[in-house]
């Protein structure tokens, strides 16, 4: 279990728990934060966040195929944008800072 501070798309910081295991978007999408459309299957790009410097070193860069998707909205940015459906949080990312990319 953890917290992760969250910039939502009015500019609030939130701070929101998650469970070992959980996938981000997941956690950002039961809290209302983000729409996640295609449910994970990496097709909308509806939960696309931004992180802060730290929060990218430890989830690892985007794949291809995220910078492709992210690239195609005009709004990827390098060390910074990914898929939050493609981060699975553990005790690692305790305290991440990020913000929800811009709303699609
Ligand atoms: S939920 Fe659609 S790309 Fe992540």
């Amino acid at each position: 279990m953890g917290q992760i501070l969250v910039t939502d798309y009015s500019g609030t910081e939130q701070t929101l728990t998650y469970d070992d295991g959980d996938k981000l978007m997941e956690v950002l999408r039961d809290n209302g934060l983000v729409r996640a459309e295609c449910g994970g299957m990496q097709i909308c790009a509806t939960c696309h966040v931004m992180l802060s410097p730290e929060a990218y070193q430890k989830t690892g860069p985007a794949t291809d195929i995220e910078v492709e998707m992210l690239d195609g909205t005009g709004d990827y940015k390098a060390d910074s944008s990914r898929l939050s459906c493609l981060i699975k949080l553990d005790a690692n990312h305790d305290g991440i800072k990020l913000e929800l990319g811009p709303e699609l």
